[in-house]
């Protein structure tokens, strides 16, 4: 297949507005597989910050990072992502280049921890305060389960109403596919 799979093609726009030494977040660190991706893209010079609320998957990311030598610019924090304002130094403050959200639950965990419209909202908002113009978040919408589809409608309701002055904002979806496959929506910081 020629088309991007929709982890393939969120990582492509990540490419695309991340660089070397930038500093990005990975708002749902889970197993810390788009953590890592990040640690890579920026290099040893530059900073990602990963946020989740399960220790579990703040353990198994450090001994990931560890192991695949990815962890010296990595801060982890084992708090929600709606903390992000707060946690983040504000020197960082319009730095941030890139962000990324898979939102559900922990692949292999407790399928009833899973991210809630109203603090992946929260985090957006607070995301697109904080970061540099043409910064890309991306969501990367898992809605096969029940809670993931009350979070997918009002994330939608909410993403679809940002001021196109404020940022540019896609939905990569593949649209003929059985059981609710997952889809991106890219925000661009204008
Ligand atoms: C689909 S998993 C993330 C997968 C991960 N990106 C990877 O590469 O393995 C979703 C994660 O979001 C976490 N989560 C749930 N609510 C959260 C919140 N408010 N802030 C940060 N993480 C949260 C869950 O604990 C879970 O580990």
């Amino acid at each position: 297949m020629k088309l991007l799979k929709i982890i393939d093609f969120a990582h492509s726009l990540l490419k695309k507005s991340v660089s070397i030494n930038d500093m990005v977040i990975d708002a749902t660190v889970g197993n810390g597989y788009d953590t890592a991706f990040l640690a890579h893209l920026v290099g040893t010079e530059g900073k990602v910050f990963g946020f989740d609320i399960q220790a579990e998957a703040i353990n198994s990311t450090k001994n990931y990072l560890i192991k695949n030598e990815l962890d010296q610019n990595v801060t982890l924090f084992n708090k929600g992502h709606e903390t992000i304002m707060e946690s983040i130094p504000s020197e960082y403050y319009q730095k941030i280049t890139g962000a990324i959200f898979n939102l559900g639950y922990l692949p292999g965990g407790d399928k009833q921890i899973v991210t809630k419209a109203e603090t992946t909202i929260s985090a957006i908002k607070q995301l697109i305060e904080i970061m540099k113009p043409e910064g890309i978040i991306i969501l990367v919408i898992y809605h096969g389960h029940l809670e993931g589809a009350i979070e997918r409608d009002e994330v939608m309701n909410f993403v679809q109403t940002i001021d196109q002055k404020i940022a540019h904002v896609i939905k990569y979806q593949f649209i003929n596919q059985i059981n609710n496959p997952p889809f991106v929506i890219a925000i661009e910081k204008r």
